[in-house]
C-alpha cells in the first residue's frame, strides 16, 4: 500500500464505545444502564465480567487520546452513555454527565482529531428498558429529546453524528437470541422493537436538524451473504438472510419501506404495520457508517432462522470470535451499499479482529494476524474507492482491548493491549502497522 489513493481529508481513526471502555458507570450522578444491570446478572457474561472498571477511560481519557494522536490519526469515534446525561432516560438532567463529554470532546479537538459521535452504542437507561424499551411508543420521543439536548450543546464542535450503532445487533442479540439486554427470545417483540427503534431514528434525525448543521447518519453492521451454490433454494436463503441482517434498517431509513422478504423471515410473528407508519420511518442519512468484520456463506435450511444456515468455510483464517477473515467482503459490501442505498458518503466505522494476544514482552505485543488483517482490509477499502464508492473515512475497531459484551474481557480487539489488573497500555505491532499505512496515505489534521 505505498500508493497514496486516499484523499488528504480522508478520516483515519479508531472507534470505541462508552460501556466497553469508560468504567465508573454510576459516577457523577449517572443512572444505571441496561448493560450495567445485565452484566451483573449471573451467567450473562463470560467469567462474570462487567464494565464497572473496564479500561478506566472515564479517568484516563486524556492519555488514551494522546495515543490516538501519537499514531498519527486524525479522527476518533466514540459514543455517549445516555444514562450519564439523563439518569432515568427522560426528564431530570445530570449536568455532570454532560460535563464529562464536554471535557472528552475538547480533549479530542485539542489533539487535532475530528470527533465522530455515536448517540446510542447499545447502552440505554435502565429505567427506559424497564418501561418497555423500544417497544414503548414513547421511547422514540425520549431519545429525540436527549439527542436534541446533546446536539444543542456539542454541534459547534462535533461534525459527525450517528444515531445508532448496529441496530440489527440491538434487536437480534437482545430479542431473538437473548444474549444482550433485555435478554429475551421473542421474534414478535423483536419486530416491534425494531420498528420503535426506527421511529426513534427518524425523530432523532428531526431533533438533530432543528439545532445541528452538520452530518447526521446511522451505523449498521453488514455481513455479505454469499449463497453456497447456484441452486435456487440457496439463492433464496441468501436473499432472506440479506433482507434480515443487511436491509432491515437501511431500507426503512433510506427508502421508507421494509425489505420485501422480511415478513417471510418472521412468518406469523410479523406485525401488520400500517403503510403510513412505515413510510414515516424514512429519514435519509447524510452518511452511512458500515461496520464490517466478516461474511457468511449460506445454504437453505428450513429449520434455521431465515431458512438459511451459515456453512463453515474450511481452509480460511478465523478470528477468536470464529469469524472468517475475508477482506474481499469489505469491497463487496461497500459496492453493495453504494448501489442500493445511493451515492451518499460512506464510512467504515468499524473493522478489526480479535486474536488471543499474549502479554507484552519487553514492551512489545506481537500480533501478526491482526497486522495482516488491517493491511488487507485497507487494500479492500481502497479498491472500493477506486470503483467510485464515496468512502470518506475508516475507523479501526478498536483503540483498546475492552469489554467485548457477552464475552467480557476474553476477546481482545485493541490496537493497544490493556493489562486490566494494572490498566497499563502497550502498543501492539498492529498499532504501528496501522499508523504506517495511514502515514503512507498522507493524512491531514482536523478536516471536519
Ligand atoms: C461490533 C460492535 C462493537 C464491538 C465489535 C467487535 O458489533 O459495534 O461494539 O463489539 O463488534
Amino acid at each position: 500500500m505505498s500508493q497514496a489513493t486516499f484523499p488528504g481529508d480522508f478520516l483515519w481513526g479508531v472507534a470505541t464505545s462508552a460501556y466497553q471502555i469508560e468504567g465508573s458507570p454510576l459516577e457523577d450522578g449517572a443512572g444505571p444502564s441496561n448493560w450495567h444491570r445485565f452484566a451483573h446478572e449471573p451467567g450473562r457474561v463470560l467469567g462474570g465480567d462487567h464494565g464497572d472498571r473496564a479500561c478506566d477511560h472515564y479517568r484516563r481519557y486524556a492519555g488514551d487520546l494522546d495515543l490516538v494522536r501519537e499514531l498519527g490519526l486524525n479522527a476518533y469515534r466514540f459514543s455517549l452513555n445516555w444514562s450519564r446525561i439523563r439518569p432515568e432516560g427522560r426528564g431530570r438532567r445530570n449536568p455532570r454527565g454532560l460535563d464529562f463529554y464536554e471535557r472528552l470532546i475538547d480533549a479530542v479537538l485539542e489533539r487535532g482529531l475530528t470527533p465522530f459521535l455515536t448517540l446510542h452504542h447499545w447502552d440505554m437507561p435502565l429505567a427506559l428498558e424497564e418501561a418497555g424499551g423500544w417497544t414503548n411508543p414513547d421511547t422514540a420521543a425520549w431519545f429525540a429529546d436527549y439527542v436534541h439536548e446533546v446536539a444543542g450543546r456539542f454541534d459547534d464542535r462535533v461534525p459527525y453524528w450517528a444515531s445508532f450503532n448496529e441496530p440489527w445487533v440491538i434487536i437480534h442479540a437482545g430479542l431473538v437470541e437473548g444474549v444482550h439486554p433485555p435478554g429475551r427470545r421473542d421474534p414478535a417483540e423483536a419486530a416491534r422493537a425494531a420498528h420503535g427503534l426506527l421511529r426513534a431514528h427518524a425523530q432523532a434525525d428531526a431533533a438533530y436538524r432543528a439545532v445541528g448543521r452538520h452530518a447526521f447518519g446511522i451505523v449498521v453492521n453488514l455481513e455479505p451473504k454469499y449463497p453456497a451454490s447456484e441452486a435456487q433454494a440457496d439463492l433464496d436463503a441468501a436473499a432472506r438472510a440479506t433482507a434480515y441482517m443487511n436491509r432491515w434498517f437501511l431500507e426503512p431509513v433510506v427508502h421508507g419501506r421494509y425489505p420485501e422478504r422480511l415478513p417471510e423471515v418472521f412468518g406469523a410473528h410479523w406485525p401488520d404495520f400500517p403503510d403510513a407508519d412505515v413510510s414515516a420511518l424514512r429519514a435519509p442519512p447524510d452518511f452511512i457508517g458500515v461496520n464490517y468484520y466478516t461474511r457468511a456463506v449460506v445454504r437453505a435450511d428450513p429449520a434455521a432462522w431465515c431458512g438459511a444456515r451459515a456453512v463453515p468455510v474450511e481452509d480460511a483464517l478465523h478470528t477468536d470470535m470464529g469469524w472468517e477473515v475475508y477482506p474481499q467482503g469489505l469491497t463487496d459490501t461497500l459496492r453493495w451499499v453504494h448501489k442500493h442505498f445511493g451515492e451518499r458518503a460512506l464510512y467504515v466505522t468499524e473493522n478489526g479482529a480479535a486474536f488471543p494476544d499474549g502479554a507484552p514482552v519487553d514492551g512489545r505485543v506481537t500480533d501478526p494476524e491482526r497486522c495482516a488483517y488491517f493491511e488487507a482490509h485497507l487494500a479492500a477499502a481502497r479498491e472500493a474507492r477506486a470503483d467510485g464508492v464515496d468512502l470518506r473515512g475508516y475507523f479501526a475497531w478498536s483503540l483498546l482491548d475492552n469489554f467485548e459484551w457477552q464475552f467480557g474481557y476474553a476477546r481482545r480487539f485493541g490496537l493497544v493491549h490493556v493489562d486490566f489488573a494494572t490498566q497499563r497500555r502497550t502498543l501492539k505491532d498492529s498499532a504501528r502497522v496501522y499508523a504506517r499505512l495511514v502515514a503512507e496515505q498522507g493524512v491531514s489534521d482536523r478536516s471536519g
